[in-house]
């Protein structure tokens, strides 16, 4: 039994944030944000949660794949900016869509997010114990930001993807690869609560928002991309030729041309949307692939690949027939 995409949606906030913008208050412009990272706008949330983002994703994707909210078995959100850490995003989700029985669990796995998500909720499928399950990755990354942080703020993005995913007795997702490893630098990093408790007075130097060491995110992420195209095609029986298109996780331009390297021929499969929703981390991906679905990019039997690198630090990738 296979895993199959049988609809997918994506959403993003009223809001278009140019570049321009950060020029008021931050000492930083558009020609340095473009050239080192192709960003040209971003969506911001003018009061939109996660959650909020994600139901209307959803709603695209159940329309598009036919099921109704009520037939759903499973529920998966991605991200790593939930409304809160109780109830989960997913179960927000599942009340204001009514999807009455399916079960819902939220996944951190930073911008490898809808990678883990995706992962997850196909071997459920695989293994028959669901029909169907909804896959979102979604972030209000704007709430986590240091907007007096000119190496953070003009980067991200909110925004939210989402699939609907069928059994199906022909791929589907033919092979998923995930990693993981130790950012001992801790060169990504959004804190939760602190501990502070009758036992400890005061946490020292906690903040709930998100710091990064950009140059050490940078040599990990160009680092993994080769290997997760490679490790996700290795034993398939597929190359590169055999992939129309590589849709990956949208950190910035620079970063995926540099991560091509030598491979220039495979510049041309990657699909990137960064300039219009700067990085939305565990959206990105999903954003993107409902993205060239609406423009029709893409047709029955093509194979894709799914790519996502992020916080943790993580990884992974999955191979896809449409
Ligand atoms: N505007 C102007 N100057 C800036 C800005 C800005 N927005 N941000 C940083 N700078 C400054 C720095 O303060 C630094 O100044 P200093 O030299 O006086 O200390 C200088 O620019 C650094 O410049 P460069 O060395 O040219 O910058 P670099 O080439 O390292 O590019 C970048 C920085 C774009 C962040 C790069 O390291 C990168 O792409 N890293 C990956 C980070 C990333 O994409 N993170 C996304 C989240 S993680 C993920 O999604 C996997």
């Amino acid at each position: 039994m296979y895993s199959k995409i049988i609809g997918a949606g994506f959403y993003v906030p009223d809001n278009m944030v140019k570049n321009e913008f950060f020029e008021s208050f931050l000492d930083t412009n558009d020609e340095w944000i473009s050239s080192r990272t192709g960003i040209k706008s971003r969506f911001f949330s003018k009061g939109e949660n996660t959650s909020d983002l994600g139901t209307k994703a959803a709603e695209m994707a159940l329309d598009e794949s036919g099921l109704k909210a009520d037939e759903l078995d499973m529920i998966v959100f991605a991200t790593m900016t939930p409304d809160m850490y109780m109830p989960s995003t997913a179960c927000i989700v599942k009340k204001n869509i009514g999807a009455e029985k399916a079960f819902a669990f939220d996944i951190g796995a930073a911008c490898s997010g809808f990678m883990y998500a995706l992962t997850v909720a196909s071997q459920f499928i695989e293994n028959g114990s669901v029909r169907n399950a909804l896959v979102i990755g979604g972030e209000v990354m704007s709430k986590a930001l240091d907007f007096s942080d000119r190496s953070t703020a003009v980067l991200f993005g909110d925004g939210a993807g989402a699939v609907v995913l069928a059994a199906s007795q022909e791929p589907g997702i033919i092979k998923s690869y995930l990693g993981a490893k130790d950012d001992s630098k801790l060169s990504l990093v959004l804190e939760a609560l602190p501990v502070e408790n009758p036992f400890v007075e005061k946490a020292e130097g906690s903040t709930n928002k998100l710091a990064m060491e950009g140059r050490e995110v940078f040599k990990f992420s160009t680092q993994v991309v080769g290997q997760a195209i490679d490790e996700v095609l290795k034993d398939t029986g597929y190359g590169y030729e055999d992939v129309k298109m590589i849709i990956p996780h949208q950190a910035n331009y620079r970063l995926i041309d540099y991560a091509i390297g030598k491979n220039k021929n495979l510049q041309d499969k990657f699909y990137l949307n960064v300039d219009r929703y700067g990085n939305t981390s565990a959206g990105s991906v999903a954003i993107a692939l409902s993205e060239v679905r609406q423009k029709g990019l893409l047709k029955p039997g093509d194979l894709i690949i799914l790519l996502g690198f992020g916080g943790g630090f993580t990884w992974g990738s999955l191979l896809i027939k449409i």
